[in-house]
């Protein structure tokens, strides 16, 4: 347990103030990578269709051409006239083919032996075999991978009796195709590595804007904000506010964003202030007529002999309640004045004599508990405001006193630790009730009332929560440590620095 969540901000230690990991514009997971990965995935979808649909186009130009070819060398082979069958027009690797219910012979051309023909040879059994049982009709083409002789164009003229059979190798149109294929691989791999680029260009150039506002956001998102003046909100620069595109937007309706959080702190802090303004003065107008109400309670001290009981019980409740009033508005003026800023009247002080004061005091209002004292040798210098440092001490000390019985034991000590004074106070009581320990330095926050009037304490609630105050407007902090037979509050300030 340490200092209550309430104190107000300039009492407060910055907050541990943690930037996140910078993120690069392509890294994984990205927005920007997941761009650039669709774009080059689209566009190489794109490409390979567009190479598909060309080579499609281009493989039926080529297989037309041939066609016509195939029609002419057929037509030199069945038509009428003096050439026929002459083969002396036809092309290299032309295979013609005659066959009759059950014989086929056939032959491809394979040079040009003299100016007026080509030489034939005789096409191998294994092809003769797979042109017998091409099932086509006259004039119908088709094509075919012939075993040796490779991809044939083919067509057939005659009927079921006899026919020839002509075709002509595509050998050309495949070479041609495997060329276009690898040319159109490359020119698809090209357009994909600029699309990547291109991509990447823009999608880093127009994200860059988003990472600054995370910055921003992030720089934000880190000031202490609780309570107390807001100060270092800062602004998405205004080259990243651009309304025309969509993170300019963004940026635009965050500085909005920004600007009405700054305003709305501002009012809260306007209204914080009036409110402190509020309870100091009016724990100070209460001052006066407190002192005179116990002025007069005393007055008729004198006289109580001649009052009835009753009367005199009532002035001397009248007394008490003033004094207890008073020191509640004391509390409260304290609380309002720590609360507006630093209070403190600090020089160093020797921290063991301030101990050895308050402890003594104690002693004296509770002779009833066993009061003792730990404090080393040397004096224990602190920057300290000696005045509430002393009242820090009373309060702690009056708890030891004021909420446990008589004959418990008190001790209280002074070490150095860590360029911390830490002071203690422990008790062998019944302890800090476990429901309140949690916000025992909270403001009014107090065991029932009924058990401290009992034990003839004048309780409002407020003494740990001026200790807490007192001690974080020292850089310090209090804390404690409780169970029952064993209680442990302890302070913690700064040892002052020896000027060099
Ligand atoms: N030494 C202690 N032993 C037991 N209870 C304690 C002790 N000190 C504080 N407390 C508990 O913490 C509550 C808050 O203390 P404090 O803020 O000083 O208020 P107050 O003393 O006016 O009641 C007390 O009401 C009491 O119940
Ligand atoms: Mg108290």
């Amino acid at each position: 347990m340490s200092s209550p969540p309430l104190m107000p901000a300039q009492h407060q230690l910055p907050p541990d103030v943690s930037h996140p990991p910078a993120v690069r514009p392509l890294a994984k997971g990205t927005l920007g990578r997941r761009l650039v990965v669709r774009v080059a995935a689209l566009v190489a979808l794109v490409a390979v269709g567009l190479s598909a649909v060309v080579a499609l186009a281009a493989y039926n130009i080529q297989v037309n051409q041939v066609d016509g070819r195939l029609d002419r060398a057929i037509a030199r082979v069945t038509g009428p006239g003096p050439d026929s069958p002459s083969l002396g027009g036809q092309e290299i690797g032309t295979i013609i083919a005659e066959q009759t219910t059950g014989t086929i012979k056939g032959m491809i051309l394979v040079d040009r032996a003299s100016n007026y023909g080509v030489r034939p040879a005789s096409l191998s059994v294994e092809a003769l075999q797979q042109l017998s049982v091409l099932q086509l009709d006259s004039g119908e083409r088709s094509t075919i991978r012939l075993v040796d002789y490779g991809l044939y164009r083919v067509t057939t003229h005659g009927d079921g009796t006899a026919r020839v059979i002509v075709g002509i190798p595509l050998s050309q149109l495949g070479s041609a195709m495997t060329s276009l294929m690898v040319f159109e691989a490359l020119l698809t791999g090209v357009i994909i590595a600029a699309a990547v680029l291109v991509a990447r260009g823009v999608v880093v150039g127009s994200l860059a804007p988003l990472n600054r506002l995370a910055a921003t956001a992030t720089t934000v998102s880190n000031l202490p904000l609780e309570s107390g003046e807001v100060e270092g909100i800062v602004r998405v620069p205004d080259a990243d506010t651009d309304p025309v595109s969509e993170v300019g937007r963004v940026g635009l309706a965050f500085n909005h964003m920004l600007d009405n959080v700054e305003g709305a702190l501002a009012a809260r802090h306007a209204s914080e202030v009036k409110l402190r303004q509020f309870v100091a003065d009016a724990s100070h107008e209460l001052r006066n007529p407190l002192a005179a109400i116990r002025g007069y309670a005393e007055l008729t001290r004198r006289e109580r002999a001649e009052l009835s009981p009753t009367m005199a019980h009532a002035l001397g409740r009248i007394e008490s309640e003033s004094d207890r009033m008073s020191s509640l508005v004391e509390d409260l003026l304290l609380l309002a004045r720590l609360d507006s800023g630093p209070a403190l009247d600090l020089a160093p002080t020797d921290v063991t004599e301030i101990v050895l004061n308050a402890t003594s005091d104690a002693r004296a209002a509770g002779p009833d508990h066993r009061w003792s004292l730990s404090l080393p040798d040397e004096p224990v210098v602190a920057l300290a405001d000696r005045y509430r440092l002393h009242q820090v001490l009373a309060n702690l000390l009056a708890n030891a006193r004021t909420h446990t019985p008589p004959g418990t034991r008190v001790e209280t000590a002074v070490a150095v630790a860590d360029g911390m004074v830490v002071i203690t106070v422990t008790d062998d009581g019944p302890g800090v009730p476990a429901d309140l320990q949690s916000s025992v330095f909270e403001r009014f926050t107090r065991a029932e009332v009924s058990r401290v009037r009992i034990q003839g304490g004048s309780s409002t609630g407020l003494g740990l929560a001026i200790v807490a105050a007192v001690v974080a407007a020292h850089r310090g902090t209090a804390s404690l440590d409780s169970h029952p037979g064993r209680t442990v509050f302890t302070v913690r300030i700064p040892v002052a620095r020896p000027a060099s």
